[in-house]
């Protein structure tokens, strides 16, 4: 009997899997440069951390929770999302006492939401996020929604709309709410029976129902933004105007409410902007102020902001961009070697050149040049390296361009820089080359 994957899990294998690592190391090394230290928590909590965090209003804690009891009868979970594990993990481990605030972590790791698998909908994906505790303000929130902008331009993410709003204050909230309530309950006859709950438990939750004739109705709804109160709206345009001067432009998007109960101010979204050829995914990052959440799982009154991105939902846009750009991922280079005695001097060679940060494979038995090109091909790399008896006396290489075809005699002693040169152009012409169209 063959043994599928479970549904909505997925293999992360060779190419794809090193688009991981690089968007891990990636966004890790930006958020150091930010400061925040890394938290590694556990992938099974105890259900009611969700409850009080996520929210019982919410759909996560609703329908998508992996919840199930141990052998010893606890009600346990598997996390749908990595901050309430750290906002618990700051209380069991009292990392708020004594320290200096704001604490500020980055994390990494797998997620589970029993959720429609769709494109770039998954039941067991991975996040990177960051939280900053303890010291709010403007900047704090603004630094948090920079740094998610840098990690997406490191990443090779330009196109990307930042769409911002806020749930203001408690009293903000509530007035909207009300709002909220008395348009809905001329509606709701005609609504999914989701959201007739949501009616009940919480209105704000109505406007991220996905049902396409419930969306009819929500586009006419109260904005949050017409209810805020003039110190919330300036917090608001304060962050705004902050995130200007570091060159980051925003949109509001006054229907931006978030999934997760536990957002109290600033809330914001990363979007990919459409483009031809690649599937819209949703929101590639997304994340806000909290004001109670550390004190709602037990811990003392200390507000944070934070973000999360979809490591999938990253993955598919840049591969998609790559394909468009012809560019994959392979050896820089792959070195040709026609005898034992070249072979024997390609190895240290070889060995030279990773050491010098370039990646790439040789022969280690003889083979026909026809046969090496087809391994280099293969393999995806960018450069072959051909070492001949005539070259080796004259101290010299060849180096071909697998996709020009081009090849260059470069003399040994330069061959670190030629080749780094050569794998800048390499990307430079990939990027400029024309489209399909033009
Ligand atoms: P979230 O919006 O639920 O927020 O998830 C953050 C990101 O995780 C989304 O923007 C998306 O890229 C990705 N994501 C969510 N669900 C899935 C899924 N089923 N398949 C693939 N990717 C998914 C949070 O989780 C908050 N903890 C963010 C935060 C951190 N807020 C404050 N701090």
């Amino acid at each position: 009997m063959e043994i599928n994957p479970v549904k909505g899990t997925h293999d992360i294998i060779a190419d794809e899997a090193n688009l991981y690592t690089m968007i891990e190391h990636t966004a890790m090394m930006v958020a150091s440069e930010f400061g925040y230290q890394e938290i590694r928590t556990p992938i099974i909590e105890h259900t009611p951390l969700f409850l009080r965090s996520v929210g019982e209003s919410s759909d996560i804690v609703n329908k998508e929770m992996y919840t199930f009891d141990d052998k010893g009868g606890r009600s346990v979970t598997l996390r749908p999302e990595l901050t309430a594990g750290i906002m618990r993990s700051i209380v069991s481990n009292k990392l708020h006492a004594n320290a200096d605030l704001p604490l500020k972590y980055r994390y990494v790791g797998p997620c589970f939401r029993y959720e429609r698998p769709q494109a770039g909908r998954y039941r067991q994906f991975n996040q990177f996020g960051v939280e900053a505790i303890g010291a709010p303000g403007i900047y704090q929130d603004a630094e948090v929604i920079t740094m998610g902008q840098r990690i997406l331009l490191s990443v090779g993410l330009e196109d990307v709309k930042v769409l911002i709003n806020s749930l203001g204050d408690e009293e903000s909230r509530n007035a909207y709410r009300q709002a909220l309530r008395e348009f809905f309950s001329k509606h709701i006859d005609k609504m999914c029976s989701d959201c007739k709950r949501r009616l009940e438990q919480n209105p704000l939750r109505i406007l991220d129902c996905k049902v396409p004739e419930d969306k009819e109705i929500i586009k006419d709804a109260p904005k949050m933004i017409d209810y805020l109160s003039p110190a919330a709206k300036a917090y608001l345009m304060s962050v705004i105007a902050i995130l200007k001067s570091v060159g980051i432009e925003t949109e509001i998007d006054p229907t931006l409410v978030r999934g997760l109960d536990y957002y109290t101010g600033v809330v914001f979204e990363y979007h990919f902007e459409k483009k031809e050829g690649i599937d819209d995914v949703g929101a590639l990052g997304a994340g806000g102020h909290y004001a109670n959440l550390l004190q709602e799982v037990g811990g003392p009154s200390l507000e944070g902001v934070g973000v999360a991105f979809g490591i999938e939902r990253l993955a598919y846009i840049i591969k998609s961009q790559m394909q468009q750009n012809g560019i994959h991922f392979g050896l820089d280079f792959y070195l040709m070697g026609m005898t034992d005695d070249i072979i024997q001097k390609n190895f240290v060679l070889a060995d030279m050149l990773r050491e010098g940060g370039f990646s790439g494979e040789m022969n280690y038995s003889t083979k026909s040049m026809g046969a090496m090109f087809k391994v280099a091909a293969r393999k995806g790399a960018k450069f072959a390296i051909i070492v001949g008896e005539d070259e080796i006396a004259r101290k010299e290489v060849a180096v071909k361009n697998l996709k020009t075809q081009e090849q260059t005699i470069v003399k040994l002693e330069d061959l670190e820089n030629v080749l780094h040169s050569m794998i800048d152009k390499y990307y430079a012409d990939m990027n400029a080359a024309p489209t399909e169209e033009e």
